[in-house]
């Protein structure tokens, strides 16, 4: 039986942590789908991203750890989409570590541990100050 693997985030500036984490996921299980975060949820969240959406998406698609992208919009979609698409297990970084245990009832829910000394935010922050 197939195994599938669901993460979400907003990927941008695609960098080493990312890809370290998407391997991992798809290491879990036999397909992984990725949610990225839509600009409109990003400003929700209070993110601005420097790069749009539908790059960011395109970006994430080409990782070989990834069969699926979708949007991600809004914070309550997670249910209906591990319902939808018979998801397994739900994954994200630890920095979200507790915070969809509700999850639980429907898939297992796992955090993994993040790559050390690399984020978007830091990216961000060296090149404005290079
Ligand atoms: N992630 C990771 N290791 C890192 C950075 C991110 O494992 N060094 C994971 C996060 O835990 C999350 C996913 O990658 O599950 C997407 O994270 P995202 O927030 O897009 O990346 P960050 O680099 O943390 O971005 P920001 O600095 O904007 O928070």
């Amino acid at each position: 039986m197939t195994r599938k693997v669901i993460t979400y985030g907003t990927f941008d500036l695609f960098h080493h942590g990312h890809v370290r984490l998407l391997q991992r996921l798809a290491d879990l299980g036999d397909h992984l789908t990725v949610a990225v975060s839509t600009d409109e949820f990003n400003a929700i969240k209070g993110k601005r991203s420097s790069i749009p959406y539908a790059h960011r998406a395109e970006i994430v698609a080409a990782c070989r750890y990834v069969d699926e992208v979708i949007p991600e919009e809004h914070w309550e979609q997670k249910r209906r989409d591990i319902e939808r698409l018979e998801i397994d297990i739900f994954a994200m970084g630890d920095d979200w570590a507790g915070h969809f245990d509700d999850l639980s009832d429907l898939c297992e829910v796992i955090y993994l541990e993040r790559t050390k000394d690399v984020s978007s935010t830091e990216i961000k922050l060296f090149v404005r100050s290079a």
